[in-house]
């Protein structure tokens, strides 16, 4: 589903930028969650994060009780009234089921302009439409575990040699777009906390940023690799038709040593000599 800062555009370059090898693979800021279920599910250990506990909640009732929450959606309507009614039942932190609440953010979700969550999308759209991807994603979250942690906690909780994070925090200065997640959004200070954090793990790690000088110097230490590159950015180009997002990936490791590593494609017309016949000789 759409969330701001999701890595919906960028699903295909960053997984193939993961290491060769690791055993445990956590998403430290899973939003939307675009990575982890782009990436192919396989035998190594997986743990979702998120600090906002209503996205947690949500994922844990779509792996635990996805009847209930369909069934919870079922009657939804997509209305202004209806909105300000979930929205505000929320806000007040209403003494609902775990599934109520589920139903009512995905709704928030899905009905707010631009998935920002304030205000009300007025677009034609059925949230039973839906129900698949919510099927879909219940089994590949089965074995997925869901936490709800500050970073600095689940980055020291789940690091050994074997680890992989990747991260996706918010980017530098547009912090204030998740005021609701902590009293203060992410502050400067936890930039450096990340940093201080990830420097110190034994694992590997890869990060996403948008591309700044606070940033690069934030990370600008011996054996940290930092790559450039651009997207079209979906929310500048609403207002200026093909504005470019300049971000950039961090890592600890050698980001290339996938594609380095990948086995040649086989083809039929590469090996042997030009126009011979098998059992032809020159
Ligand atoms: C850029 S979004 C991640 C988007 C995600 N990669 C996707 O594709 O949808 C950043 C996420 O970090 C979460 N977050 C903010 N502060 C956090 C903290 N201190 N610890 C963990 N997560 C945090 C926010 O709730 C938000 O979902």
């Amino acid at each position: 589903m759409s969330w701001i800062g999701g890595k919906k555009s960028l699903r295909d370059l960053i997984v193939n930028l993961f290491p060769l090898y690791y055993e445990r693979y956590i998403e430290v800021f899973g939003g939307g969650g675009w990575i982890l279920f782009h990436k192919p599910p396989g035998n190594d250990f997986e743990v979702y994060n998120d600090f906002n506990s209503l996205l947690t909640n949500l994922y844990r009732c779509v792996r635990e009780k996805p009847t209930e929450l369909m069934d919870a959606l079922k009657y939804c309507l997509n209305s202004r009234e209806d909105f300000d009614f979930v929205k505000n039942a929320l806000a007040r932190d209403s003494p609902a089921s775990d599934v109520q609440k589920a139903a009512w953010f995905y709704q928030l979700i899905r009905y707010s302009y631009a998935s920002g969550l304030t205000s009300f999308g007025s677009q034609p759209h059925d949230i039973r439409s839906n129900f698949p991807i919510i099927e879909q994603a219940h089994r590949r979250l089965a074995k997925v575990v869901i936490e709800n942690k500050d970073f600095e906690k689940l980055i020291g909780q789940y690091d050994r040699p074997v680890s992989f994070f990747y991260c996706d925090p918010p980017y530098y200065e547009t912090e204030s777009y998740y005021k609701n997640v902590g009293e203060d959004g992410f502050t400067e200070k936890d930039h450096i906390r990340l940093r201080d954090a990830l420097m110190k793990a034994q694992g590997k790690f890869l990060l996403s940023y948008n591309d700044c000088e606070f940033i690069r110097n934030l990370y600008d230490a011996p054996g940290i690799q930092i790559d450039a590159y651009t997207r079209i950015s979906n929310i500048k180009q609403r207002y200026d038709n093909g504005a470019q997002f300049p971000e950039i990936l961090i890592a600890n490791y050698d980001m290339q040593e996938r594609s380095r590593n990948a086995p040649a494609q086989m083809n039929l017309f590469d090996a042997g000599l030009p126009g011979l016949m098998p059992g032809e000789e020159e």
